[in-house]
């Protein structure tokens, strides 16, 4: 059959209609939803992400609630979905809105100039929240793209991504359903390794790349560089009561503001010098990979107290600390 521009979005449409997953933010959507979600959405799996969606949106349920919170609590409910400035912008984007635009803008430029909203978000949002003419491209899209075209491009190619927009916005229709299918078929069907599901794709019989029986092919793909490794030395410091000792991150950098424990770029015996503390017990290693650096932790228990530091109970840890992952993790060698 042949493929007007015209049957490509009701082809899509119809697969969606039929096989889309059905996503807390997609059924009624509200600009605010969209915002909320699409924040966490980038970097984070789906899956990953619908817990802490609804959670967050049992908190703060709208724009202004989340406009007038506290950052704290906010960060605390983003403990565990990593890249915290995501939190730090939504936060700052929610207050923004209402106080210039009254509400979630739907422009352009408006959208742009919030924190943390870049070309991607922009889109998506457009698309999303207000059902407007936009192709938000994401990972997925691109990879549908190369395919479709048999393009041989990265998908973190700009000149590329302006190709896949411009293929897909002179196929485009019911934006917000439109981009959205795009990102399920990518996930469901067009799948990046291991085998595409070619048989069940609408597109299949115009696909120039299942022509030639090569998906995997496109997009090209970058050689992974691997990151630098930092070597790390936390202190688990328990005070007589058995809380534990946390400290707060610099405000800026990897893990801004983020609560830690104790911890120093070296071995025990900077570790020792940095906190002053001694008679340490080796509890083991763990590492953790951030996108840009790997920390490989040696773990020390000790006993005392230090007054740069907050103790906490480690049954109240999840309500009165925000403890990235990386910590979190640690918190198996406390002996019970
Ligand atoms: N990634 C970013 N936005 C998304 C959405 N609305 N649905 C699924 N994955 C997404």
């Amino acid at each position: 059959m042949a493929m007007n521009e015209n049957n490509f979005a009701s082809r899509l449409l119809d697969w969606y209609r039929e096989h889309g997953r059905v996503l807390p933010w997609r059924s009624n959507p509200t600009p605010y939803g969209v915002l909320v979600s699409e924040f966490m959405l980038q970097q984070t799996r789906v899956d990953t992400v619908v817990p802490y969606f609804l959670r967050f949106m049992e908190r703060f349920p709208t724009l202004a609630s989340l406009a007038n919170s506290q950052e704290e609590e906010v960060l605390r409910l983003w403990q565990g979905l990593g890249y915290y400035s995501r939190a730090r912008n939504l936060r700052k984007s929610a207050h923004k809105a209402l106080e210039s635009f009254k509400e979630i803008p739907h422009n352009p430029a408006e959208l742009s100039s919030l924190p943390g909203i870049g070309p991607y978000m922009e889109k998506a949002i457009r698309a999303f929240a207000f059902d407007l003419e936009a192709v938000p491209i994401d990972g997925n899209l691109m990879r549908v793209y190369a395919r479709l075209e048999a393009r041989k491009v990265y998908p973190d190619d700009s000149k590329a991504k302006k190709e896949a927009e411009d293929y897909f916005l002179k196929r485009l229709s019911s934006p917000r359903e439109f981009g959205q299918a795009l990102m399920d078929l990518g996930e469901l069907v067009c799948l990046p390794n291991g085998e595409p599901k070619c048989s069940q794709c609408p597109f299949k019989d115009i696909c120039k790349a299942n022509a030639a029986g090569d998906a995997l092919n496109y997009p090209l793909k970058k050689a992974k560089k691997s990151s630098p490794i930092e070597k790390r030395s936390v202190l688990l410091l328990l005070n007589e009561k058995g809380e534990i000792a946390l400290c707060k991150r610099p405000g800026n950098g990897l893990l801004a503001s983020m609560d830690e424990f104790p911890n120093v770029l070296g071995g025990r015996g900077e570790l020792e010098k940095a906190f002053g503390v001694g008679d340490l017990k080796y509890l083991g290693h763990k590492h953790h990979v951030f996108s840009h650096v790997r920390w490989e932790m040696d773990v020390y228990l000790g006993k005392g107290t230090l007054n740069e530091c907050t103790y906490v109970a480690l049954s109240s840890l999840k309500e009165k600390a925000a403890l990235p992952t990386a910590f979190a993790k640690l918190l198996i060698f406390v002996p019970a």
